[in-house]
């Protein structure tokens, strides 16, 4: 976002609650969509992209005992790419500290107040004092659990919540890929996922209970299950290696509307959140990003501020088709606890239908590789 702003010549200054060497290692997703890409790209950002990030033009979903592949690059001629989150966000923070951007780390905002008039106010503590700064606008881009959406009075704002009964236990592990493709096992003991991080890393996702204590899972227990869930006759199995790392995450969908309210902005997680199946997380924030940075270079540029009057509007209609598709993958690849097996044989259905069909894979493929973002 600041990025964006100070390319057309706008100030902004960033607030980051966390220390900077955090918020560059932390490890999250690792797919961009086709028209993240180009906008990095576009944005002078490309360069390590264009060196390490993996193109993937197909998705390997293992049911059934078989592999059906959906291969988005002949479907509709667009791709995705593994370049994992942690890569983008120091591009990001080499390119802002390149150009002397003002980031403040480790300062909590605490507050924001004027909202409703023309100078909002951040309350924020910086090297144990007390801070404010003043401003035209505020983008609240601080994550699920930030106090932008806090300061949206409750009765304007309205939320929508669903919470998953399972998570997934995520790893890395030193190790090659067995092929060069994501693959999800859709699976009667539960749902499992390869990718990839680097040519000699891979990622791997099991289905667990969503309180599941990591410790639990010895590296003999998890390749079992990888095996179990994955592996499919006629494709090479699983490869295992060390793990290097292993977390558990909880599944949710979630959604605020409107994503404004006086100068303040909501973008990405402060917005919304999907469950991770259909990597969407960090592709709907920098979707977001897209809209609000035309909307304030219109401001500023032309003194036009239809863009930013629609800016909610603009992106919860492509968010709410977001949160469609993920909660659809998530909810036709998991296994449900107690679940009714005509439910099961329906999420069968849906997966064949999805993978068997020209329909199905043209709409799995559109959605994954990235619905386009208004101007
Ligand atoms: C990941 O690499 O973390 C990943 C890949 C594909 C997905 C979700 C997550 O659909």
């Amino acid at each position: 976002m600041s990025h964006m702003l100070h390319l057309a010549g706008i100030e902004s200054v960033v607030l980051e609650r966390a220390g900077r060497e955090h918020v560059r290692t932390r490890l999250r997703a690792g797919v961009l969509e086709q028209g993240v890409v180009e906008m990095l790209r576009e944005l002078g950002l490309g360069e390590r992209l264009d060196q390490l990030a993996l193109k993937q033009s197909a998705l390997d979903f293992r049911f059934d005992g078989a592999s059906r592949r959906i291969d988005f690059e002949a479907e509709i001629g667009r791709n995705v790419w593994v370049y994992p989150q942690h890569e983008v966000v120091t591009d990001l923070m080499n390119a802002r500290q390149k150009a002397g951007a003002a980031i403040f780390y480790e300062a909590p905002v605490q507050r924001i107040d004027g909202l409703e008039g023309e100078r909002p106010v951040l309350h924020f503590e910086h090297q144990g004092e007390s801070c404010r700064l003043e401003c035209d606008y505020v983008a609240g881009c601080d994550g699920f659990r930030g106090v932008s959406r806090s300061a949206i009075p409750a009765d304007k704002l309205k939320v929508f919540d669903r919470i998953y009964p399972f998570g997934w236990l995520g790893i890395l592990a030193e190790a090659p890929a067995a092929t060069n493709e994501i693959v999800w096992g859709c699976h009667d003991g539960g749902f499992a996922m390869q990718s990839i991080r680097s040519p000699s890393v891979t990622r791997l996702y099991l289905q667990c209970a969503p309180d599941e204590n990591p410790d639990h899972w010895s590296d003999d227990r998890i390749w079992s299950e990888l095996h179990k869930r994955l592996d499919v006759e006629g494709m090479p199995p699983v490869n295992e290696g060390r793990v290097t790392q292993k977390g558990v995450t909880a599944m949710r969908s979630f959604l605020a509307e409107p994503m404004q309210w006086g100068r303040l902005f909501l973008a990405g997680d402060a917005a919304h959140i999907v469950p991770p199946t259909g990597a969407k997380g960090l592709n709907s924030a920098l979707a977001d990003i897209k809209v609000l940075a035309r909307a304030l270079v219109a401001h500023y540029r032309e003194g036009a501020d239809a863009h930013l009057a629609r800016y909610s509007d603009t992106c919860l209609r492509r968010m709410w088709l977001v949160q469609r598709f993920s909660a659809g993958l998530c909810t036709m690849t998991h296994q449900f606890p107690g679940q009714n097996p005509f439910v099961q044989r329906l999420q069968r259905t849906d997966l064949d239908y999805m993978t068997g069909t020209r329909a199905g894979r043209l709409q799995f493929s559109e959605n994954f590789t990235g619905l386009p973002v208004e101007a």
